[in-house]
């Protein structure tokens, strides 16, 4: 179903052909939303000047040839040649009449592209930090979204589970033994094995060289040592899984694609770029010099494939990554859900990709940078503990919901144990995701519990509750929620009377179009505003018109309607960011 916006486009655009000449049919139009109309558009200003016309003349044939009689109740020519648009309230109504039928709420499926997605991405035997936190979010929030649009998305963990620290990590393990209560904290509290291996291989010269040995045994494909490498993958996997399952997250096993996947490749990939003179040998080196890729002085910065001692890097696995994405996966587009402080490096491999054909040149396959900013401490600096350690996930976790209980507990003291425990859970998730979410990806933000759980404001909580007032009218007229109840629960036509519900009735229709941007631009702040935006537009009509207390039951039902959709929108928006909406709150 075509929104507003796009209905209009077309119907410009058809003007600016009749009234122009052909040559302008497929001319941008440029509708905006406009302050003294639905929407302007724009376009007779650039147009004149190129016709060498007078722009407000140009608006005057564009509106003569403009054929939008039963859509428009108003079409007017304002300052210098802007076109103010005002939708007809009777299409308006009959626009968001048929939503009522539609499963997809205005989201129109779009041509399919199969779309790898790289996010959380955690290191073995390492804690998860609150920039994982973020990868993690964002990343499951897009893939959500670009599977509702019709895409085939393809979640792929990159989890750290490779490289030189298995050696120590190894030896430890065995030291402590594979069932002992040490090991098992990596399922728990990673960090601390973590660096009590790194404490020995510091202090520890004896042990320090069965690590070097361990590592050279790994390399080699030593069966035992791989044993105890997969002991180790394993052990953190249970950990990983368990921030997912209390994050929320759609993220399972069978999205691991860890860096040891591509053992295999590293040596292929080398072999490639060195025979096509891509790279190098320097300094004992293998590397890949790229043009526009130059440090001080002018001197180009290499990314090293190979080190002089014949060992691959983080560099090398990314390449064949994206080689394995673009060749094997089929990709259209990849999304690289990753910390803002890695783009050098993965803009050096997408060059490196492109300088070797592996990316077509005509841009077909697209590999795209999602940056991620950093989460801060109320010091501004990166958040930690006040010792300066990195936090644990899953306290943070707890303490969210642990916080959204206690507000429970004193506004619902009636409810049983078993509701207020689930409700603090969806509410203290929400609250953190949300927060994260709402803020543009690539931009830093201060991780503040109070602001995040604040029930006013964008925030999860906000439009949770939001959700749960609107149920909370369905019950007390005694209807079945519309989001539980199906499509058909409410289907009355939709009538527009007061501004207010014209207003939440055309912010019902932008679901569409607002989840299509989210699936292009790849921001879900913009679906975050959105609803925000909705959230309020039903708090204005609610204020203003009576619903279970209407005049008659021809108003009544135009209105529950409209609540019903806006429920619908605020629930199937919340689980396209992967925020649960509670029945109650
Ligand atoms: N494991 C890395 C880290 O913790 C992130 C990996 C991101 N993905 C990638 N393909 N490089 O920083």
């Amino acid at each position: 179903m075509p929104d507003p916006q796009s209905v209009l486009t077309h119907r410009v655009q058809a003007a600016l052909g009749a009234a122009l000449g052909t040559e302008y049919s497929d001319a941008d139009p440029v509708i905006r939303p406009s302050q003294f109309a639905d929407f302007q558009a724009n376009a007779a200003l650039a147009l004149a000047k190129k016709l060498g016309r007078n722009p407000r003349e140009v608006a005057t044939d564009i509106v003569a040839a403009l054929d939008v009689a039963d859509i428009c109740q108003e079409v007017e020519i304002s300052g210098p040649g802007f076109v103010n648009l005002t939708l007809s309230d009777d299409w308006i109504a009959a626009e968001t009449t048929r939503l009522l039928d539609d499963p997809g709420l205005g989201v129109l499926p779009q041509e399919a592209q199969r779309i790898p997605i790289d996010y959380s991405a955690p290191n073995v035997a390492k804690e998860m930090h609150v920039g994982h936190l973020r990868t993690t979010v964002v990343g499951d929030a897009l893939a959500r979204t670009l599977e509702f649009l019709g895409h085939h998305v393809i979640r792929q963990n990159h989890v750290g589970d490779w490289g030189t620290p298995f050696g120590m990590l190894i030896e430890h393990l065995l030291d402590v033994g594979a069932d002992s209560a040490q090991a098992h904290q990596l399922e728990s509290d990673p960090n601390a094995f973590y660096q009590a291996a790194r404490a020995k291989f510091d202090a520890d010269e004896d042990f320090a060289g069965r690590a070097r040995e361990r590592v050279v045994a790994m390399q080699g494909g030593d069966p035992d040592t791989l044993h105890y490498w997969r002991t180790l993958v394993d052990l953190s996997t249970t950990y990983f899984n368990k921030v997912y399952r209390k994050l929320d997250v759609t993220l399972t096993n069978e999205d691991l694609a860890g860096e040891s996947t591509y053992n295999d490749r590293l040596a292929g990939v080398c072999a490639e770029l060195e025979n096509s003179g891509i790279a190098e040998i320097s300094d004992g080196a293998l590397c890949v010099f790229l043009e526009g890729h130059t440090g001080r002085e002018g001197r180009p910065v290499p990314l090293i494939i190979r080190k002089s001692d014949g060992g691959y890097g983080y560099a090398t696995t990314d390449l064949a990554t994206l080689k394995y994405r673009i060749e094997q996966l089929a990709a259209d587009r990849i999304l690289y859900v990753v910390g803002a402080a890695q783009s050098l490096h993965l803009r050096m491999v997408f060059d490196t990709a492109r300088a070797a054909g592996w990316l077509p040149p005509d841009d077909s396959v697209e590999p795209i940078h999602v940056q991620i900013g950093n989460v801060l401490g109320s010091d501004g600096k990166i958040l930690r503990t006040r010792s300066g350690e990195p936090i644990r996930l899953m306290t943070l976790l707890d303490e969210a919901i642990e916080r959204a209980g206690k507000v429970v507990a004193e506004t619902r003291p009636e409810l049983d144990e078993d509701t207020r425990a689930e409700i603090a859970r969806d509410v203290g998730i929400g609250a953190v995701k949300y927060a994260d979410l709402a803020v543009s990806h690539d931009s830093e933000y201060v991780f503040d519990f109070d602001r995040m759980l604040a029930l006013n404001g964008n925030t999860g909580p906000y439009l949770q509750y939001a959700v749960a007032r609107i149920r909370s009218i369905f019950r007390k007229g005694g209807f079945t929620p519309p989001s539980q109840a199906g499509t058909d629960a409410i289907a009355a036509p939709v009538a527009l009377g007061a501004a207010s519900e014209r207003a939440l009735a055309l912010a019902l229709l932008e679901f569409g179009p607002t989840v299509a941007e989210v699936g292009s631009t790849l921001q879900p702040h913009r679906l975050c505003s959105y609803l925000f935006g909705l959230a309020q537009a039903f708090t204005t009509f609610y204020e203003e018109c009576p619903v279970l207390r209407a005049e008659d039951a021809a108003q009544r039902d135009s209105r529950l309607a409209l609540t019903a959709l806006t429920e619908r929108v605020l629930v199937q928006g919340l689980a396209l960011l992967g925020v649960r909406a509670p029945a109650q709150m």
